[in-house]
């Protein structure tokens, strides 16, 4: 299989540290379960979360990211987390752009560059999230807007191996609303030809490209299904165990 699906759990702002460890236990415990699981796991929970959660997923297939981190390693950056500390605490992703960052924190493409390009000098994998808002949508520019947060936030000597792209469109986040599957997958092929053009086509044939928004047990197949969506960004419906899995069965 040239992209192995990867079925990711953002939990966002959520869970205290009993609830974490109980879902991390659930989704392990279900992981461990699968003879020969089709796709990749991951739980990004949130910083305060990390460490414990990394425990229970000791030796487990499920991997474990982080929903951002700092440009740089170390210093005077009072409230904020490096990707070296990160790695140090066996984080393997950490997700970078994601829209609620981007709108509630001002970031930029070029800082979620420079962010990534600090990941993978700290021997990271990123998920670098893009998406267009509701208006740009109905302004005809999505590809557009896509393809240039695209160009713009990830940085030069990205590969297949250490990025991974989420298209997340901000209104369908949390919304319940999601685009067709025919309008997912001509972004998404938008967004490989892309990368074509940033890096190479080879790197952009390898690379995933997951989808995002209002994932469901009930709407997964159809996106996961489309030849270039190569996994799902899930919020809500990663907080619970069962409907986590019941997305990554839709793989099957
Ligand atoms: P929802 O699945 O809750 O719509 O969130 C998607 C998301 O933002 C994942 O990063």
């Amino acid at each position: 299989m040239l992209r192995k699906k990867l079925i990711a759990g953002n939990w966002k702002m959520n869970g205290k540290l009993e609830d974490g460890v109980n879902l991390a236990r659930a989704v392990s415990a279900a992981v461990r379960k699968l003879t020969k699981p089709q796709c990749e796991f991951l739980i990004c929970p949130p910083f305060t979360l990390l460490y414990s959660v990394k425990k229970v997923l000791r030796g487990n297939k499920v991997a474990l990211g982080a929903q951002d981190a700092h440009t740089a390693s170390k210093g005077a950056h009072t409230g904020d987390i490096s990707s070296e500390m990160l790695k140090d605490i066996g984080c393997s992703y950490v997700i970078l752009g994601h829209s609620e960052r981007r709108t509630n924190h001002g970031e930029s493409s070029r800082v979620v560059a420079r962010k990534a390009a600090a990941a993978h000098a700290n021997g990271l994998k990123t998920i670098i999230c893009i998406g267009e808002t509701e208006k740009e949508r109905d302004e005809g520019r999505t590809i557009e807007v896509c393809t240039k947060q695209i160009r713009n936030s990830m940085p030069a000597g990205s590969q297949a191996f250490n990025t991974v792209i989420a298209y997340e469109p901000v209104w369908a986040i949390g919304t319940g609303k999601t685009p067709t599957p025919q309008d997912v997958e001509e972004v998404h092929a938008a967004i490989r030809k892309a990368v074509a053009k940033k890096l190479n086509k080879t790197i952009a044939s390898r690379m995933r490209i997951l989808y995002g928004g209002s994932v469901k047990p009930t709407n997964a197949s159809e996106f996961l299904s489309l030849p270039d969506v190569d996994g799902a960004l899930i919020g809500g419906a990663s907080l619970k165990a069962e409907d986590f899995m019941a997305i990554a069965k839709s793989v099957y």
